[in-house]
């Protein structure tokens, strides 16, 4: 079991266990792994720390210039951090889930953050390490030249199932209709927004994981990686 070569960008929803197999692929392979979810949380909590209101664009675009971002890029331990202060936890509360769609919607925020991430990206191409980038817009808008682009889906009820099991798991409280009802909002907001609308690579391999459990969505994931020669 060699190292991965290049770039895997992992597209999708969330409740897709986009994070889960994205972190595990990237183990199995020896990669580094990049959140960039976690980076427009951690913006979008700077801005709620700030008082600054989600729909201010320019204010928000001005928080986002002066937030110093710092996220790790271990598998096994991915760190985020706003200002020094760890942050992992806090920018998957309800406040920060609410507020992001409105806060990645914004061009500024989006052209600081993908800039940030074709800077980190680079830098773990040039140390000799593949990474695993997991987002909305890797394959189309971040890493447009990555030898696999895998788009997860699955239906809109399994989504909000899984997000639910992960709320329960992590001591966060909320109905199933809640949940339900924020799975299909958070989509419409993420693939009408003007800028970036998530959406599959026209040369991305589209993955539904609706029947599927995280070591078969694993498995199909390695195989792919192994069906273009990307491990070394
Ligand atoms: O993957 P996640 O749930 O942590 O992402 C949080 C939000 O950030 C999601 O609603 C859409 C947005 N996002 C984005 O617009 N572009 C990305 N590359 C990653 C996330």
């Amino acid at each position: 079991s060699g190292e991965l070569r290049g770039v895997v960008a992992l597209d999708g929803p969330s409740g897709t266990g986009k994070s889960t197999v994205a972190r595990r692929l990237a183990s199995a392979v020896h990669a580094r792994y990049l959140d960039t979810g976690a980076m427009y949380r951690a913006v979008t909590l700077a801005v709620l720390r700030a008082g600054v209101d989600p729909e201010d664009a320019t204010r928000v675009a001005e928080v986002a210039a002066a937030a110093r971002l710092a996220v790790g890029t271990d598998p096994q331990a991915p760190t985020v951090r706003l200002d020094g202060e760890d942050v992992a936890a806090e920018i998957r509360g309800p406040e920060a889930t609410r507020a992001v769609s409105a806060v990645s919607a914004v061009p500024a925020v989006r052209e600081l953050l993908v800039a940030e991430q074709r800077r980190i990206i680079a830098e773990m191409l040039d140390a000799g390490h593949g990474v695993v980038v997991e987002g909305r817009d890797i394959g189309t808008v971040v890493a447009p030249d990555a030898p696999l682009k895998v788009f997860l889906t699955a239906s809109a009820e399994t989504r909000a199932h899984r997000r639910s099991r992960q709320d329960a798991e992590d001591g966060r409280v909320a109905t199933m209709e809640a949940t339900m009802a924020d799975v299909q909002r958070r989509d419409r907001l993420d693939s009408t927004r003007a800028v970036s609308p998530l959406r599959p690579a026209d040369d991305a391999v589209e993955l539904d994981t609706t029947e599927l459990d995280i070591t078969g969505v694993l498995d199909a994931l390695l195989a792919m990686v192994d069906r273009r020669g990307l491990r070394g």
